[in-house]
């Protein structure tokens, strides 16, 4: 696997911007206004990648369509985190024959985490003559002049092998949101937990210049945006490979300088990197929302280690106790794996146990799902399927309970949230810990922050009244 990074230049992104050019000559010179639909799977980051994909796209004279019917481009952009992904993307990539059938020119791509397993590629290749081209994350940024191959040669372009991981600065976007923002500030991974795919897909860590970061962010701030997510696989260890003496929390707190009114986010946090430093310039600022996203993956210091974590249930709680500590109200939210190859019973109370010590106000969960190539896929898992499935009940059953008592003490509070859209006949809004809120008001205040007293609570959300 390439383990080094490339910066790539402003010429080779004048290259593809003037790739876009030519496309977009092509379909002006037959009249037409091409149409484009990119469908996203997975997490932020691919969302994220995503902006850039439609702001290419959007470059080149496409329109962005939001159906695959009659778009004349069409890109699925995968994840390969679990089977159950994967096949998802195959069953409507397969479907994709039938809207291709129906309109001929329709040029099909899948790119993102799939594409950055060779096996997925041989399948593609074999399998699915109707895809027209495949790119992994690596090759992204390049996505003009595959399409402009496509597009001239008529014959399927696979941009796969393995390259540096790439940092491209200067790409056009088109945010999906501009009230609440993502920013990749990195991007890949170096951890190597057992179970998972992303460093092999994804590649080695690699930061963004403070400065980018930061340029990108007062943009946003200035086009009103009110909410920036800071996005990577393992937000704290940013600037490891930058030898700029800047760490993550020096990245936070610049940001949190800046001007204007609005909260950063950011996720994913590891226990590993996470640290006092950290926890203290979040209680500092009042930009940055008290709320972490910190995945503990099992309760059990066993469990954590045949996970290559680099922590145990202990270090985890200290840490949640200390972030806490400085942080009353901090909102905390985590990721967790079920039947990890070999967890027994009692290790799996240890998760249990841990839930309750710690009261997360929500949980990702989710059983594990053995990925090609990582050392968890073979190793020995005698627990059956069956009891697999009840540990995940109960543990899903554990957290809803919790969920809903957290809830429930938010009635009678008056928080302020910010409004971001409408569902059904209620205004939808976030609290600073993320939790949504409902309410009945006039949609002018989409975009505001405004205080609303909260009268009903659900494991899953909050409603209320407008306050003022
Ligand atoms: N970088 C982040 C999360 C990446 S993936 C982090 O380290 O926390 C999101 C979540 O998917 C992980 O936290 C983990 O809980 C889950 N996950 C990853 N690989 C998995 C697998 N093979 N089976 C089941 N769950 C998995
Ligand atoms: Fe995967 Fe672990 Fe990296 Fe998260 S930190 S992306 S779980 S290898
Ligand atoms: Fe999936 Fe890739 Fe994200 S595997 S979870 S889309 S980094």
């Amino acid at each position: 696997m390439n383990t080094k990074t490339t910066r790539i230049t402003e010429d080779q992104i004048d290259e593809q911007l003037r790739y876009c050019g030519r496309i977009q000559a092509l379909w002006m010179e037959r009249g037409i206004t091409p149409k484009a639909y990119v469908e996203t799977y997975g997490c932020q980051q691919n969302e994220a990648d995503s902006e850039q994909l439609r702001g290419m796209l959007s470059e080149a004279g496409y329109a962005i369509a939001d159906e695959a019917e009659g778009a004349d481009v069409v890109i699925m952009n995968t994840c390969a985190i679990r089977e159950h992904a994967e096949q998802r993307v195959f069953g409507n990539l397969g479907a994709l024959t039938h809207t291709k059938r129906r309109h001929p020119e329709q040029k099909i791509f899948l790119c993102g985490c799939m594409a950055g397993q060779p096996q997925v590629v041989e399948k593609l290749r074999k399998s699915y003559p109707h895809v027209d081209g495949v790119f992994s994350t690596h090759h992204l940024w390049q996505f003009p002049s595959i399409l402009w191959q496509v597009l001239t040669t008529k014959k399927r372009v696979f941009s796969t092998v393995d390259e540096p991981g790439s940092i491209a600065e200067g790409l056009p976007l088109v945010r999906s949101n501009t009230l609440k923002s993502w920013v990749s500030i990195m991007y890949g991974c170096n951890n190597f937990c057992t179970y998972c795919i992303v460093p092999y897909v994804r590649g080695r860590e690699r930061s963004r210049m403070p400065e980018d970061v930061l340029a990108e962010c007062r943009e946003l701030i200035a086009n009103g945006c009110k909410e920036i997510t800071l996005l990577g696989q393992n937000v704290n260890s940013y600037g490891k490979d930058l030898g700029l003496d800047i760490d993550f929390s020096d990245l936070l707190e610049q940001i949190a300088q800046l001007p204007g009114d609005f909260l950063i986010r950011f996720m994913t946090s590891h226990p590993r990197d996470a640290g006092q430093k950290l926890f203290d310039t979040m209680a500092k600022y009042p930009k940055i929302a008290k709320q972490l996203h910190l995945p503990f993956q099992s309760g059990s210091s066993r469990v954590l280690k045949a996970m290559n974590r680099h922590y145990d249930r202990e270090k985890y709680l200290s840490l949640v106790n200390y972030a806490k500590s400085v942080m009353p109200d901090l909102v905390l939210t985590s990721d967790v794996i079920v039947g990890f190859p070999g967890e027994t019973n009692e290790e799996f109370e240890e998760t249990l146990s841990l839930i309750e010590q710690v009261r997360y106000d929500a949980l990702f969960t989710f059983i594990f799902s053995p990925r090609s190539g990582t050392p968890a896929a073979s190793m020995e898992d005698p627990t059956p399927k069956a009891e697999k499935n009840a540990r995940f009940d109960r543990l899903c059953s554990l957290q809803n309970t919790i969920s809903e008592e957290i809830h429930a003490a938010y009635i009678g509070k008056t928080m302020r949230v910010l409004v971001d859209g409408v569902d059904g006949d209620h205004l939808t809004s976030r609290t600073e810990g993320g939790r949504l809120v409902r309410f009945s008001g006039p949609e002018c205040l989409i975009g505001t922050y405004t205080n609303v007293k909260i009268t009903g609570a659900t494991t899953w959300s909050l409603s209320g009244t407008l306050s003022e």
